[in-house]
């Protein structure tokens, strides 16, 4: 029974349906959302992408109309003409935009048929993600998603807009490329003509923005796939959007100038909310040591104390030894909640998790310290606790002694842990600010050698570029590492309510600097010159100073839609183990596909 769509012209969407078309013929076209039969009446909810509208089939007065509606079924698509008119006083529907007027059906064409749906097109709805995903047609269908993808959509046009009206040109550059190294794993594409060699898909177009700088482009901007090979997580696909730029003869103030103000206009513009600016900056450094990690959350306390100091000369062998060796004795106080004995326990099994060795702790009561450790402090530790602490009755105070490093990672993730499993975190404030001052390179543990915290093109601060050729002369390593902790890069993260929204850098522009520090990355000449040759020979061209920013735009569209998962700004997403279970790639290929690109796959 479908019928041709031939001759059928909409006038209006089913959502836009409004005062103005009272008393005149509109054709819609659909999906049916509900259908409700209460004899000699028909309710259909008509939906399309900008709403629902009421469609009502009176018996009385179009009987073979009516005789076919009886056979609708949810999820159909039709088309419906007929008059506009004022939903009769008291059964006005306020949660719909439409919900004032309805369709008076003077005539219904079935054009296509639906299955019944694997499940509901509601809000609420309790299906697993795996499912939604392999239906992911008509997961997109509920108002929520379509919401989400028409938000990500408007942030695209004012990004579009504002980049432009700054001198943004947009440029595209190649995804079968070769390796970028922004620290994941590639992506690779094998090569048909050109037998064991392959492409690389970018993790970011780093290195073309660079050479677009070099060619004089001065202002580029893109709205760009990026493509890592890394464990997956809720802020973490795959392929995910950046919003990327780079400009020429510009310093850090200038790119987190531009930076900031796109933003603002993004919260003004989506939400209706104005960001003073400019955002509040704080150190690497005061990050590190306040919150444990280079993207706090700041929607709430429990700041890391440091009490190193306290215990420098302490008989609790558990403290001594981390003083002594160099590390650090840290605390976070927390207030305000009952913590009970087996609260502490399951916090213990969390951060020894973690990688931590235990979590001492101790609680101030009404008749003194209840703790198993006190017993082993003296009277100066147990004062000097509670001076710095400045810990009242009824608060926990908790402990990490370790490497710097370590108690860092451990109270961090520990103060987080306590902020959601507490309700600590303020939800209704808005946290945005930068982190500067990087160290250019952190000592890889696994790897035995340097790397990058951004990325190899990070410019040293000016003033510590003396440090790298000091850094490089020294044999020994402690010293050498004990010389690049002082070296700052020119690089800048945008955080958001604890999130890592984006970030950038002030690039090197000098080859006999980018030597040093491919040198101290224990990048060889040869290795450098095969990966990146290209962007070293085009710097030697007259490179102006330049550098830039990219932005994760799932990150920023979710975070501003108040979503957990970038799965929900993401038309097609994959899943956790990097599935897309509406194509269920990855998938296998033909044994003559594998032979035209020459791959044999063995056991
Ligand atoms: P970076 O690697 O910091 O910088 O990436 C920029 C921003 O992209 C987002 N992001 C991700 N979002 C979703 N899934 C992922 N797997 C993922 N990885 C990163 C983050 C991050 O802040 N070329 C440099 C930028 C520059 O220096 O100009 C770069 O890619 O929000
Ligand atoms: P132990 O002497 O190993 O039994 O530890 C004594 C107390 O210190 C226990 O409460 C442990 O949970 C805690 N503890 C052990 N290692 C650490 C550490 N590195 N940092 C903080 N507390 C620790």
């Amino acid at each position: 029974m479908e019928e041709s769509f031939s001759g059928f012209k909409r006038t209006k969407y089913c959502g836009e349906v409004s005062e103005e078309d009272l008393g005149s013929e509109v054709n819609l076209c659909g999906w049916v959302h509900r259908i409700r039969d209460h004899g000699g009446v028909i309710f259909i909810d008509l939906r399309d992408r900008e709403g629902i509208v009421q469609v009502v089939v009176e018996e009385a007065k179009v009987p073979e109309v009516y005789e076919k509606a009886g056979d609708i079924r949810a999820e159909w698509v039709i088309g419906v003409t007929g008059e506009v008119r004022r939903r009769p006083p008291g059964t006005e529907n306020p949660r719909l935009k439409t919900g004032d007027y309805e369709i008076l059906a003077k005539e219904i064409k079935v054009f296509s048929k639906s299955e019944v749906p694997p499940f509901p097109i509601e809000e609420e709805t309790q299906v697993s993600e795996e499912l939604k995903l392999r239906y992911r047609y008509l997961d997109l269908r509920r108002s929520s998603m379509k919401e989400n993808l028409l938000f990500r959509h408007k942030t695209c046009q004012i990004v579009r807009n504002f980049l432009v009206s700054e001198g943004f040109i947009e440029i595209e550059t190649p995804f079968l490329t070769k390796s970028t190294p922004e620290g994941a794993r590639d992506f690779i594409v094998p090569s048909r003509l050109h037998p064991g060699k392959f492409y690389a898909l970018p993790q970011s177009p780093q290195l073309f923005k660079q050479i677009l700088m070099v060619a004089g482009f001065d202002r580029y901007f893109q709205i760009v796939r990026c493509f890592r090979d890394e464990d997956l997580r809720a802020d973490r696909q795959p392929e995910f959007t950046q919003i990327d730029f780079e400009m020429s003869f510009v310093e850090e103030d200038d790119v987190i100038d531009v930076s900031e103000r796109l933003v603002a206009e993004l919260f003004r513009e989506l939400l209706g909310m104005e960001i003073p600016l400019p955002l509040e900056r704080i150190t690497y450094t005061e990050a590190m040591n306040r919150y444990g990690t280079d993207r706090p959350d700041r929607r709430f306390g429990l700041e890391l104390i440091d009490l190193t100091e306290v215990f420098k000369e302490s008989g609790f062998k558990v403290f001594r030894r981390a003083v002594d060796s160099g590390g650090c004795v840290k605390a976070i106080k927390l207030s305000g909640v009952d913590v009970s004995r087996k609260d502490i326990d399951d916090l213990t099994e969390y951060v020894k998790g973690l990688g931590a060795g235990g979590l001492a702790w101790i609680r101030v009561d009404r008749d003194g310290l209840t703790s198993p450790i006190v017993k082993f402090f003296s009277e100066e530790e147990k004062k000097g606790v509670l001076n710095r602490t400045k810990a009242v009755e009824g608060e926990v105070i908790f402990f990490s002694a370790d490497s710097k490093e370590n108690v860092h990672r451990i109270l961090g993730n520990l103060r987080l842990h306590l902020g959601k499993r507490y309700s600590l975190i303020d939800e209704k404030k808005w946290d945005l600010f930068w982190v500067t001052d990087f160290p250019l390179m952190e000592w890889d543990e696994e790897e035995k050698r340097f790397v990058s915290l951004h990325h190899p093109f990070t410019s040293p601060k000016e003033e510590d570029t003396e440090l790298l050729r000091e850094a490089l002369k020294t044999e020994d390593l402690n010293e050498r590492k004990e010389i690049i902790k002082g070296v700052r890069a020119r690089a800048y993260d945008l955080v958001i309510n604890g999130e890592e929204i984006g970030g950038g850098s002030i690039r090197i522009h000098r080859s006999d600097v980018q030597e040093i520090v491919f040198s101290l990355l224990e990048i060889s000449r040869k290795e450098a010159e095969e990966k990146f040759g290209f962007l070293l020979e085009a710097l030697k061209y007259g490179a102006p100073p330049h550098g830039g920013l990219a932005f994760g735009l799932d990150r920023l569209v979710a975070l501003m839609r108040g979503l957990d998962s970038i799965r929900d700004v993401i038309a097609f997403p994959k899943t956790q183990k990097g599935i897309c279970p509406l194509t269920s790639a990855p998938a296998e290929v033909t044994g003559r596909q594998l032979r035209d690109v020459h791959i044999r796959i063995t056991e």
